[in-house]
C-alpha cells in the first residue's frame, strides 16, 4: 500500500488559518476530489470538523483521542495514525490519502512515498503550517501551473513528488 499525502501550502508552508483553509481555489478543490476518489481519507479531528461532513466516494478516517469526535456510521474514529494505516491495509487499500492538518501531516511525512502538493503562490496570514520537509529527497513526478482566472485570485502549481530511492 502507498500512503500519500495530500496538501495546499503557500509560499511559507502556511496551510490554515483558524481553522479552515486561507483560501478558495475550485479548481484545487477538483483535484482533491479526484486524486482521493475511492480511497481512505486520514484527516485530524480538528480538520475533519473544519470540513463538517463526510466526503461523498471517500472512505474517511479521523484521528482522536475522544470516540465520540465523529458521531455516525459514515465516518470511523481511530485514536492514532498507526490503526488508521491498519484500517486502510485490511481494507486491502492501494493508496492511503493523508489530507491533514498540520499535527497528522508532521507524525505522517517520514511514513509517506508520495506527496501531491498544491503550492499557492502567495503568502497568507496561517496558523497551521506544514512540517519543514527536505525537498532535495523528493523527486518532482509532474509539474503544472495554473494562472489565476476569474475563479481563482491566485497563481498556483500542482506538484506530485516521489520520495527519492536513497532517501
Ligand atoms: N492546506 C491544506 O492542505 C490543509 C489540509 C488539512 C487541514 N488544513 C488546515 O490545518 C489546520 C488544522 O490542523 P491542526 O494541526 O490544528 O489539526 P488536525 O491535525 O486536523 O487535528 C488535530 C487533532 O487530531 C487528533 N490527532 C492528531 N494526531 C493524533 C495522534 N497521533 N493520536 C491521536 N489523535 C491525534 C487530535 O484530536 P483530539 O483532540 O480529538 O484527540 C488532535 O487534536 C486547519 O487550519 C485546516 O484548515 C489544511
Amino acid at each position: 500500500m502507498i500512503v500519500s499525502i495530500i496538501v495546499a501550502m503557500d509560499r511559507n508552508g502556511g496551510i490554515g488559518w483558524k481553522n479552515r483553509l486561507p483560501w478558495h481555489l475550485p479548481d484545487d478543490l477538483r483535484r482533491f476530489r479526484q486524486l482521493t476518489m475511492g480511497h481512505h481519507l486520514i484527516l485530524g479531528r480538528r480538520t475533519y470538523e473544519s470540513i463538517g461532513r463526510p466526503l461523498v466516494g471517500r472512505k474517511i478516517i479521523v484521528i482522536s483521542r475522544r470516540r465520540s469526535a465523529a458521531a455516525g456510521d459514515v465516518v470511523k474514529v481511530v485514536p492514532s495514525l498507526e490503526l488508521a494505516l491498519e484500517v486502510c491495509r485490511q481494507a486491502q487499500e492501494n493508496e492511503a490519502f493523508i489530507g491533514g492538518g498540520a499535527t497528522v501531516f508532521r507524525e505522517a511525512l517520514p511514513l509517506v512515498q508520495k506527496i501531491y502538493l498544491t503550492r499557492v503562490l502567495a503568502e497568507f496570514e496561517a496558523d497551521a503550517f506544514f512540517p519543514p520537509w527536505d525537498e532535495r529527497e523528493w523527486e518532482v513526478v509532474s509539474r503544472l501551473y495554473h494562472p489565476p482566472d476569474q475563479k481563482h485570485a491566485f497563481p498556483f502549481q500542482f506538484i506530485e513528488y516521489a520520495r527519492c530511492r536513497d532517501s
